[in-house]
């Protein structure tokens, strides 16, 4: 089995798979105007067999985990298929997705059926009308079915994620813990990040992740440690509390030492990080079983490229427009 490395030691067993730019929701951070297409349609993007064929590619170069992203990845409508295709390969034990969670209450018992391992739905408040205010959809009630609805199916713990927005929800903490007391939730607080589109409000909103890090640890919350398949989050637990916190920092110095993760484009272009490069397409050779050696080639000489970080915490936002480009 081959592991992918880059030149700095980091060890990337972790695929984002965006298999759709499109979403239905209009987060004031991500597609405040609601999404436009880029001159591609819903063809464009990464069918079926070559979703079969990235994961296999990528389980054979190490890939013990796969998340499925967008846009909003379950509009497809051959989503359980795809999750199907994912799973298809043993070494990917966990396949998880990051929906807005739209049609999690119609749709997460067939998702479990099909495969799916892990859930992250994106909740921004706990006040419909702010909900609202942040998504463009009124369907605050919806979400919420959404989650119960995954416990229901037998997932054992949902993660939430909510960007943290000053003058929106930095004051929040407390109807947020009170939420996750009795819910095995772990809701992780995202710093807003600055896009190519979002200059302004992340002028206006833009709040360190240290606000809430300083009352977690004044209520008694304790960071746990960190396991080498850990991504970016911070935990904390609390004996009192069901639930646990998260806190993803992108701009502390050191962020990207931990880096364990690639991304895969709905267009299929590699990207080595969230923000600031071109891709690498991968497209041409997605279209043969027979490709496959070739496609992992690119793939494991691509990482080569990889920088140390993204350098956010010095100014850098890189050409990334939006996240829903490349999935977050
Ligand atoms: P787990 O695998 O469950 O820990 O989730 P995750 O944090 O990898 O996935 P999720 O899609 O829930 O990520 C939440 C958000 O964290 C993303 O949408 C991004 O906003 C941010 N994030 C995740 N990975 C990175 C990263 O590598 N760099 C930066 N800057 N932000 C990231
Ligand atoms: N800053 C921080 N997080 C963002 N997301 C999208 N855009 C941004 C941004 N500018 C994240 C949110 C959402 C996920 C799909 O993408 O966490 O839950
Ligand atoms: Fe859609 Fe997610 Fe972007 Fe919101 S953050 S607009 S739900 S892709």
């Amino acid at each position: 089995m081959q592991q992918l490395t880059d030149a700095f030691a980091r060890k990337f067993y972790y695929l984002r798979l965006s298999i759709t730019d499109v979403c239905n929701f209009r987060c004031t951070y991500c597609l405040p105007d609601g999404y436009k297409p880029q001159g591609h349609n819903n063809k464009s993007f990464l069918s079926l067999n070559e979703i079969r064929r990235i994961s296999r590619a990528f389980a054979h170069l190490g890939t013990e985990k796969v998340r499925l992203t967008g846009g909003e990845p379950s509009l497809r409508r051959d989503f359980s298929e795809i999750i199907a295709a994912v799973r298809e390969n043993p070494q990917i034990r966990q396949l998880a997705v990051t929906t807005n969670g739209y049609r999690l209450a119609r749709d997460v018992s067939t998702w479990r059926d099909a495969g799916l391992t892990g859930l992250n739905v994106s909740v921004d408040s706990l006040d419909p009308r702010q909900f609202y205010a942040i998504t463009g959809q009124d369907k605050f009630r919806e979400v919420m079915n959404g989650i119960d609805a995954a416990f229901t199916a037998g997932f054992s713990k949902v993660k939430v994620n909510t960007v943290l927005m000053r003058d929106v929800n930095h004051s929040s903490l407390q109807s947020f813990l009170n939420w996750i007391k009795d819910r095995p939730i772990q809701l992780r607080f995202i710093e807003l990040m600055e896009t190519g589109d979002g200059g302004s409000l992340f002028r206006k909103h833009h709040v360190s992740g240290e606000v809430i890090r300083a009352q977690l640890i004044q209520q008694g919350w304790q960071l746990l440690a960190r396991s080498r398949s850990d991504g970016p989050a911070q935990v904390f637990t609390h004996p009192d509390y069901l639930g646990e916190i998260g806190l993803i920092m992108p701009y502390e110095k050191d962020f990207c030492a931990s880096c364990n993760r690639l991304r895969v484009s709905a267009l299929g272009n590699l990207h080595l990080c969230l923000f600031g490069d071109q891709g690498i397409p991968l497209r041409d050779l997605l279209a043969e079983d027979w490709q496959q050696q070739a496609l992992m080639d690119r793939i494991q000489g691509g990482l080569g490229r990889k920088k140390q970080t993204h350098f956010l915490h010095q100014g850098n936002t890189g050409i990334t427009q939006n996240l829903s480009f490349i999935g977050g």
